[in-house]
């Protein structure tokens, strides 16, 4: 086990002024983790409110489930949040007033070597956020076409120079499969010039890693199939709040919104981090909060 930093939640006094929380509110925090806003979002309902928590992690969700057994509206689910409608229905209502997305990963997810998540601690290349997912990092990488990857690289990451990556991938391949993060790591290493630069050979390592995770978790599935389902779950006064952490995931939301009869951004549309959080909790520098409600009719 590798040690853990502490998860420390985006935004969260953001994310819970804008999500106005009543009492009798019916919560679905699609991205429950080990329940960094799940607290204070708990704090705001009582017994006439529900609270829905869902995450594909299943040691975060059991932990999660655990550290609010004591509150009889709160119900966690292990499942993907683009199946949000089913515990709707579970709970006998056909609309949910709010809905809470932190989209990506958390920090233990990142700081468990075992989880293959990360370049910095050698690992299996798993990155698979549910150990049910039948797709691995080692299937992406040792198994995908050079176009396939190449896509990968270029949609999850914004790589766009990533010929010699994947012909140095292939090639290695042909021998010697690769099973490490570190056997990952080595052939970033000597696809590009990094000029002696570390900072340069990590932001290359983090882009490398997260068009992988996205692929393998297919992270923009989900989201594409969910983002119709608020549309057609959100009851009239329903307020959406979206934390986005890369400019592709962010588009996805934002082309999405703009296209929608149903729903708009918010006048304040989106907010960002201020410069203490940015300074204080590295995780959120590229974190936007996206404030989504229903259109009058
Ligand atoms: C950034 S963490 C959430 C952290 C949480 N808000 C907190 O402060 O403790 C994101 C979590 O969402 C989960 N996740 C990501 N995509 C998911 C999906 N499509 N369905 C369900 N869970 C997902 C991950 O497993 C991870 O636990």
């Amino acid at each position: 086990m590798t040690k853990h930093n502490i998860h420390i939640p985006v935004m969260l006094d953001d994310v819970i002024e804008n999500l106005s929380i009543q009492k009798n509110d019916r919560i679905i925090e699609g991205t429950a983790g080990f329940g960094g806003h799940t607290q204070k979002i708990l704090k705001k309902l009582d017994k006439s409110g529900l609270y829905i928590g869902i995450d594909q992690d299943k040691t975060a969700i059991s932990h999660s489930k655990n550290q609010f057994k004591e509150y009889p509206f709160a119900h966690h689910y292990h499942d993907n949040f683009s199946n949000f409608e089913t515990y709707l229905t579970t709970h006998k209502h056909a609309t949910f007033t709010k809905f809470f997305l932190d989209l990506g990963i958390s920090s233990y997810q990142i700081d468990e070597a075992s989880r293959g998540f990360s370049h910095r601690f050698d690992g299996p290349l798993d990155m698979r956020m549910n150990i049910n997912n039948p797709i691995d990092a080692k299937e992406v990488v040792n198994t995908y076409s050079a176009e396939s990857l190449s896509n990968i690289f270029y949609h999850y990451a914004e790589i766009r120079h990533n010929k010699k990556l994947v012909d140095n991938l292939i090639q290695t391949r042909k021998t010697t499969p690769l099973k490490t993060t570190t056997d990952l790591r080595n052939i970033i290493k000597k696809s590009y010039f990094f000029h002696n630069k570390r900072s340069l050979f990590m932001k290359t390592c983090s882009q490398v890693f997260q068009a992988l995770r996205i692929e393998v978790n297919q992270e923009f599935k989900h989201i594409e199939t969910t983002l119709p389902k608020l549309e057609k779950y959100a009851n009239d006064s329903a307020i959406i709040i979206i934390l986005t952490f890369h400019s592709c995931e962010d588009r996805l939301i934002k082309q999405f919104i703009k296209q929608s009869k149903t729903l708009e951004f918010n006048p304040k549309s989106v907010i960002k981090p201020s410069k203490i959080e940015r300074t204080n909790n590295s995780r959120s520098r590229s974190a936007k909060c996206r404030i989504i409600q229903k259109k009058l009719p």
